[in-house]
């Protein structure tokens, strides 16, 4: 084997190893996640609408987003800070909030016909502004795909809602949540957001 091709294994092999032993200690997790709770909640149920809910998401995702945040890739200043953290403890964290469970949320009656109109989007896209069913990759029921697809269900609506402008913006660099946030209007992206926090 030449040198190279045994560098590109080694360092293959090594990153590998380093992801599998991390990304299993959800109580090393809860213990190095305690300095989050006062935004994201004890159970990584936030109970402020401006602090996303970290609880059941996807695998994988948590420890994707600090690394963007830590890199500066994903802007907030808030969260880069909190975000200086090894690969070893963002997968901690990662298994700890995936392995909780997010408190389901309802949709009052009045808002009912929004959300159909949400229904409407998530479940089918519109042919004539070419954006795709947003199930095809959060799933029917919200609940993502790991490991880079994220949970939407039982989200706070403000933060969709924000995080989808931003997307459209180009606040938030998204390769494929940005072309597809452009196409939405804001009133789309309104009721898409209210929907997708509803689902379970
Ligand atoms: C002072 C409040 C605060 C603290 C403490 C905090 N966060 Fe955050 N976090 C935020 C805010 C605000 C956002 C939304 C950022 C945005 O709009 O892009 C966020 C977003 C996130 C996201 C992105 C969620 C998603 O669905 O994309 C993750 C992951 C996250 N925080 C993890 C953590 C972890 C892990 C810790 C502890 C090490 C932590 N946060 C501590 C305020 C906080
Ligand atoms: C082809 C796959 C795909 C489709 C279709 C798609 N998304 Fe996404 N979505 C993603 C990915 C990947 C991310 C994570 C982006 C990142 O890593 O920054 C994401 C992130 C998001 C987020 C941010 C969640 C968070 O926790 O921060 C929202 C909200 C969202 N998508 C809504 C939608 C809506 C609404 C639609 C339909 C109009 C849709 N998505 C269609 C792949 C997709």
């Amino acid at each position: 084997m030449n040198r190279l091709a045994f560098i590109i294994i080694a360092t293959v092999m090594a990153g590998f190893s380093a992801g599998a032993a991390s990304a299993a200690d959800a109580a090393a997790g809860q213990a190095k996640a305690q300095m989050c709770v006062a935004c994201h909640g004890a159970d990584g149920n936030s109970t402020n609408a401006g602090f996303p809910s970290l609880a059941g998401q996807v695998p994988g995702y948590i420890a994707g987003q600090l690394g963007a945040f830590k890199s500066g890739k994903r802007v907030n200043p808030v969260m880069q800070g909190m975000a200086q953290l090894s690969p070893t403890d963002m997968a901690d964290i990662d298994a700890w909030y995936a392995s909780q469970v997010i408190t389901p949320r309802s949709i009052d009656e009045d808002q009912l016909a929004l959300a159909r109109e949400g229904e409407t989007l998530y479940r089918a896209g519109t042919a004539e502004l070419a954006i795709p069913a947003c199930m095809a990759c959060h799933g029917p029921a919200g609940r993502g795909m790991p490991s880079s697809y994220p949970r939407v269900a039982g989200q706070w609506p403000e933060y969709l809602e924000s995080q989808l402008l931003a997307f459209k913006s180009g606040d938030r660099v998204g390769k494929i949540m940005g072309p597809i946030a452009h196409r939405l209007s804001t009133q789309q992206i309104h009721a898409l957001s209210l929907y997708m926090s509803a689902l379970q």
